[in-house]
């Protein structure tokens, strides 16, 4: 039998991982910048704090979560996103009580959603995701966005839209759900069977029923922003304020309410007209969720996140793909068993001091060897024969210029760092 990988998921070949390491580099990079420190939660959770994070009306608890019962029968969910499991243990941790009041975390990894696969979606992706805890200031909505453009611009993507929307507060979203039913009740029968149980449920989630997406009642239906309390109104006048000071561009998008169902307030997304994604494909997105840390059992405590699928910004940066792959210092060339044995002992001692380091090891002629050197973008080539064996010594050639010398091997360490600090 010919094993493959499951459906949705993909293996990253060695020659593909030096794009992912620049992309998770320049991430950390810019989380250092701004002070957002790494957190590691597991990838698996108890399913009920999906269920209770994300909304058992969205699509991804109803749809798209691995789930299954452990050996014990417990059910467990590999996690379909990052925010859920980092307020579980930010409440487990009592990171609350921390003395810094504003909480920064940023997470890398595996996330897992039971879609139909296609490009840029998969049942295996990745997302690099932040979460910012404590402190409600519209500061701190405009902190989160400027991170998420931040990444992009640095990535140099082209055709991205910054859309920004507010979901507003419990009064808000009290007052948009009425006005919601009030609108679709008429149209309720001509919906499909899910959208008539959002309809009581959770009839906010009609509006990103991907089955119903064109009927008419979709483009007449009510908007969020008419519907904000006075508070939610002047926070949301804020962030706006704040992008327009600091010059970020950004389309206030009516539509946007986005699929989990811990938001309130600022919801964002960052979108991409790059044709190599699709036309209008969303590369990150998040927003304010104020009542979750509480709805999992901590105090009342505000925040605000986003994530970005890893796999869509790879795809974006595609063309720039990275030819800057770095060569080793030294690919070690012995000749006969005994060279083989001496050059083992010299790489050890090399790659001891810092070096990077390969060499052959089955016993193939200085052609083929050569050819390994070639692709490994080798700067120096250390060949070892019978005679440098019994004299202690290697031959050194510089790649650049060709030059070959005779080098003791009790001075190649000294050697090198001397070639590589010149
Ligand atoms: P989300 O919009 O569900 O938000 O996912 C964020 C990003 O993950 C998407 O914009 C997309 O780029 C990527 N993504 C989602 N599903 C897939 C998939 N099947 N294949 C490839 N990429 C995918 C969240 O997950 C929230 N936790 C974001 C957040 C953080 N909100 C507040 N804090």
């Amino acid at each position: 039998m010919a094993y493959t990988a499951p459906r949705g998921t993909v293996d990253i070949l060695p020659d593909k991982s030096s794009q992912w390491m620049r992309l998770e580099q320049l991430i950390r990079t810019i989380c250092a910048n701004y002070n957002v420190k790494e957190m590691r939660t597991p990838i698996f959770e108890h399913t009920e704090l999906f269920n209770r994070a994300v909304g058992d009306t969205t699509d991804v608890v109803t749809k798209e979560m691995y789930t299954f019962n452990d050996k014990k029968g417990r059910s467990i969910t590999l996690r379909p996103e990052g925010t859920a499991g980092i307020c579980r243990a930010y409440v487990e941790n009592k990171m609350y009580a921390n003395a810094e009041k504003l909480t920064k975390v940023y997470y890398l990894g595996p996330m897992f959603r039971y879609e139909r696969p296609q490009h840029g979606r998969q049942r295996q992706f990745h997302q690099f995701g932040v979460e910012m805890l404590g402190v409600e200031s519209p500061y701190v909505d405009v902190e989160c966005m400027l991170m998420a453009v931040t990444l992009v611009e640095t990535l140099g993507i082209k055709d991205i839209t910054l859309h920004i929307n507010s979901l507003g507060d419990d009064e808000s979203r009290d007052a948009y759900r009425k006005a919601l039913q009030d609108h679709f009740r008429p149209f309720l029968g001509e919906l499909c069977h899910d959208c008539q149980e959002r309809f009581d449920k959770n009839p906010l989630r009609i509006l990103d029923c991907k089955v119903d997406a064109k009927h008419e009642a979709m483009k007449s239906a009510p908007r969020t922003i008419d519907y904000l309390s006075e508070n939610a109104k002047a926070h949301f006048d804020k962030v706006c304020e704040l992008l327009d000071v600091l010059g970020v561009d950004y389309v206030i998008d009516t539509n946007l309410v986005r699929g989990l169902d811990y938001y309130s307030h600022t919801v964002f997304e960052v979108i991409s007209d790059d044709p190599k994604l699709g036309a209008g494909a969303t590369v990150g997105g998040g927003g304010r969720y104020n009542g979750l840390v509480e709805e999992l059992g901590g105090p009342s405590t505000p925040g605000i996140g986003f994530a970005f699928g890893m796999e869509r910004l790879l795809i974006a940066l595609e063309d720039q793909a990275t030819s800057d792959d770095e060569g080793i210092d030294a690919y070690i060339m012995p000749l006969g068993d005994q060279a083989r044995d001496m050059a083992l002992q010299l790489a050890t001692v090399l790659r001891a001091n810092g070096f990077t380091i390969d060499m052959d090891y089955v016993g193939r002629g200085l052609k083929g060897q050569f050819k390994s050197a070639d692709r490994f973008k080798a700067a120096l080539n250390i060949i070892i024969g019978d005679e440098e064996v019994e004299g202690g010594y290697v031959q050194v050639r510089n790649k650049k210029t060709r030059e070959q010398a005779k080098v003791n091997v009790d001075e190649i360490v000294d050697y090198m760092i001397k070639y590589f600090e010149g």
